[in-house]
């Protein structure tokens, strides 16, 4: 039994199933914040603000002022591991991330440990710095991205590109492959370490390009390597829930859920409820997955199918949140629908 005084959003996680599911939303700090954007034009650039304790915790702490979030996000970044194990990132305006490319595992293996944990302090700090000014009724979600979409991007050099090439290498280098995944499942476990020991109420493990890949191919890139991840956190004494976002998963869904480890799965925006429940257990918790372009769009819409899904999801314990981030220019007082439409049944 979950201590009383546990916010919903804790004890949804933990199985409990609520008639107003507790909310939050993937991207809900950022730019279709008119306040996001103001702070944003004070920080050099977006690493520089990442790794500003005062401007990320301010920015986690926004959405949730605003709209009433049942979870704050940690405002962060999943590259920015790869920042702290020596490859250069850089996030260039209407590129997105550039990173350094690695030629093989041996490139992720040049700062210890220990440094890159350093090098992620100011992250912990900010995880301290909201945990201080959240209310207790709010959950702070620490995260990082998980070994394989990090690593495709250290592989790729960007985000907008076919992942061939990162993919192939299941094929052509499956040596290199697996000891890259291991050392990216060890640093993103003591990277996870500090934000829990920084005070993080639940973790999530971010898989956004675990779409398009063969079933056999899935379960060494995506489920072992987080299987590995989960068992380290738990290794190192890490209790809070995790959740895990395989995007893109589909019918690899329930081994994920299954064979990872992690205490929920977040649900994409192509997930299908009746598949989702006929192939989780009863009691598993799930978060999702409204499409973030109807959230955009708005209307009457957006109210039935948020509607639709709380329905679809009544009996296991459910989050509701996107499919996938907000998008920049999605109006303010859509957000403000769904919430209240959650708040008031
Ligand atoms: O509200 C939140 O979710 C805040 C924290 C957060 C950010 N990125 C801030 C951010 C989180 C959880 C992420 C995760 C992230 N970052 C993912 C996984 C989730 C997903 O979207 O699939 C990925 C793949 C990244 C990598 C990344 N970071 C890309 C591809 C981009 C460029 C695209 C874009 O949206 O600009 C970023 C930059 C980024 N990360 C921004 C923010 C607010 C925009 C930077 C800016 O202000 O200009």
């Amino acid at each position: 039994m979950a201590a009383r005084g546990t916010p919903k959003l804790i004890r949804t996680l933990g199985g409990e199933i609520h008639k107003r599911p507790p909310v939050w939303m993937m991207r809900q700090a950022g730019r279709h914040l008119p306040e996001y954007l103001e702070l944003r034009s004070r920080a050099r650039d977006f690493l520089d603000f990442c790794y500003t304790p005062s401007m990320a915790a301010e920015a986690t702490l926004q959405p949730v002022k605003r709209y009433g979030m049942d979870g704050a996000i940690l405002f962060a970044d999943i590259l920015l591991i790869l920042d702290a194990m020596g490859r250069g990132v850089r996030f260039e305006k209407g590129i997105g991330p550039i990173v350094e490319t690695i030629g093989g595992p041996g490139d992720l293996d040049t700062v210890p440990l220990s440094a890159v944990a350093d090098r992620l302090a100011p992250v912990s700090e900010t995880v301290s710095r909201v945990k201080s000014q959240l209310s207790p009724a709010t959950s702070l979600i620490g995260f990082a991205g998980a070994p394989w979409t990090v690593l495709i991007y250290a592989i790729e050099g960007r985000g907008k590109t076919d992942k061939n090439e990162a993919r192939s290498w299941v094929y052509t280098r499956p040596d290199d492959l697996g000891r890259a995944l291991e050392l990216m499942s060890e640093a993103t476990a003591r990277y996870m370490l500090a934000q829990a020991e920084a005070g993080a109420d639940a973790l999530m493990i971010f898989d956004s390009w675990a779409e398009g890949l063969a079933d056999d191919v899935f379960r060494k890139i995506i489920i072992s390597p987080t299987a590995r991840l989960v068992s380290r956190l738990r290794e190192l004494g890490v209790t809070l829930p995790i959740i895990g976002f395989p995007r893109g998963a589909g019918a690899m869904l329930a081994e994920y859920a299954d064979q990872t480890g992690v205490s929920a799965v977040g649900l994409d925006t192509s997930a299908v409820p009746a598949h989702v429940n006929a192939s989780l257990p009863a009691d598993f918790p799930v978060q999702g997955h409204l499409d973030p372009l109807l959230l955009r769009a708005g209307g009457e819409q957006l109210v039935a199918r948020t509607r639709e899904i709380v329905a679809a999801y009544r009996g296991r314990p459910h989050i509701f949140n996107l499919g996938h981030g907000v998008l920049p220019d999605t109006p303010i007082s859509n957000v403000e629908t769904v919430v209240s439409c959650l708040r008031d049944g």
